[in-house]
């Protein structure tokens, strides 16, 4: 496995299979480089704890950074090259990157948007930067970040000029046998307030009996929940007769941020 630092060296990967992350490998990103190795014989994993979308600097200062380990997990994986950019590559000094404008779903749903104002934003231009740079033919994204994957789809669907030979896929949330999806943040969980986060899960489980329902198994877990909620499953908006919907939640321990949805 390659590790590529430059622009230069990335532009001999140019058509690849592109997995975007910040780092902290789980079994998850394995599983997206998976299904990437699956559809291309060239898979770049790349690794850039990015700023921009962090609105809470204390969340961005404790992030994982965990790059030997990762190394060795993305070529376990898969993964034919391991990008680990400086953040002048991705965002140099002598010029502004380019901000794409945000899709309705990065800004209607008051979901992740108003919990983290600027967050997508960030996402945006940090994946559009990765797009332009590696120009891959297929890239995956994780369904644990619900909106954010449907963010970045409707994203690449507004600029067909610029990606319309982009093919995007959804990765599958892979969880513990217990239920708590994988995250790079559940490394900072201790070993009581992982047991707390099993809330999350179970609200999940129950999301078939309401968001009240779903609430007071948040509350029993004395988490602090954000959003609990079903929605429209593609727009985030209101649900819709004969249309499918997603339970989604974001609930906070001690300062961790947690975020699961699931099918109901
Ligand atoms: O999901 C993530 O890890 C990040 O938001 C992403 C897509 C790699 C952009 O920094």
């Amino acid at each position: 496995m390659e590790r590529l630092d430059t622009i230069e060296e990335l532009a001999a990967h140019h058509g690849c299979g592109l997995v975007p992350t910040m780092g902290a490998l789980h079994q998850g990103h394995c599983s997206l480089i998976e299904a990437m190795r699956r559809e291309s014989d060239d898979v770049v994993v790349s690794v850039f704890v990015n700023p921009t979308q962090f609105n809470d600097p204390a969340d961005l200062d404790r992030y994982p950074r965990t790059l030997e380990a990762d190394l060795a997990a993305a070529e376990a994986a898969g993964a034919t090259a391991v990008f680990t950019p400086p953040a002048d590559t991705i965002y140099p000094l002598d010029r502004e990157t380019w901000q794409p404008p945000l899709p309705r779903v990065a800004t209607a749903p008051k979901l992740e948007d108003a919990c983290r104002p600027g967050h997508f934003a960030g996402v945006c231009k940090v994946v559009a930067r990765l797009f332009d740079l590696a120009r891959p033919s297929l890239a995956v994204f994780g369904e644990k970040d619900w909106q954010q994957m449907l963010v970045l789809e409707a994203m690449v669907a507004e600029h067909p000029d610029r990606w319309g030979a982009l093919q995007l896929r959804r990765g599958a949330t892979i969880r513990e046998p217990d239920g708590l999806a994988l995250s790079s943040r559940n490394a900072l969980l201790s070993p009581e307030h992982r047991e707390r986060a099993l809330g999350l899960s179970r609200a999940l489980a129950v999301a078939d009996d309401g968001e009240a329902a779903m609430r007071a198994v948040l509350d029993d877990h004395g988490l602090e929940t954000e959003y609990a909620v079903i929605r429209d499953a593609t727009t985030l908006e209101a649900t819709q007769v004969d249309r499918p919907v997603r339970a989604l939640i974001a609930a906070g321990l001690e300062g961790i941020r947690l975020i699961d949805n699931d099918a109901c």
